[in-house]
């Protein structure tokens, strides 16, 4: 197997990108979302690819000091190797480089591989919304780390 690399995501890269998402969320974007992405000044998407092939991804918003993950995938077949670590920290390298000091998120309480991911990397939980998935009434919770 090739050499992990994670370079920015592009509007190329929208159809391979949702193919992906379609196969890690149960609501999933479409390539359209991810193209309208591309031309969001306020967004930070980054991808990783072996032999060229997109095998992960994340983004986010990023206004004055904050950034407000919208993504973070690891294709199935190659999770729970650290990937995903490598990952998320090239986008907190991404968004620091834009001058966000402090990073939030909502994620399932039952997405354990996820919410261990993001204590690793200084968030907690402070707080839960309602109902927030649609797709099943699952709240979320909101995770923070403001000191980046
Ligand atoms: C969340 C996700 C990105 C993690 O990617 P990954 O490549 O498996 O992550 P890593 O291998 O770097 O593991 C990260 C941490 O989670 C832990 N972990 C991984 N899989 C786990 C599992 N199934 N159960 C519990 N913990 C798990 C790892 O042990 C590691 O913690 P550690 O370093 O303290 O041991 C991946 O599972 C994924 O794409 N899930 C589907 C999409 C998703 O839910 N994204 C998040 C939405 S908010």
């Amino acid at each position: 197997m090739g050499e992990l690399i994670f370079r920015a995501m592009t509007s190329e890269d929208a159809a391979e990108v949702a193919a992906l998402e379609l196969k890690c969320f149960a609501m999933p974007w479409s390539r359209e979302d991810f193209f309208r992405e591309m031309r969001n000044e306020l967004a930070e998407y980054i991808v990783g690819e072996i032999d060229g092939k997109i095998i992960a991804y994340a983004g986010a918003w990023v206004s004055l000091n904050q950034a407000e993950v919208m993504h973070v995938a690891v294709d199935e077949s190659l999770r729970g190797q650290g990937v995903g670590t490598i990952l998320f920290g090239e986008m907190i390298k991404a968004v620091k480089a834009r001058g966000a000091t402090a990073i939030t998120l909502e994620v399932r309480p039952s997405n354990t591989a996820a919410i261990k991911l993001y204590e690793n990397f200084g968030l907690k939980s402070v707080g839960r919304r309602k109902g927030y998935y649609l797709d099943n009434g699952e709240d979320a919770l909101i995770m923070w780390n403001t000191k980046l």
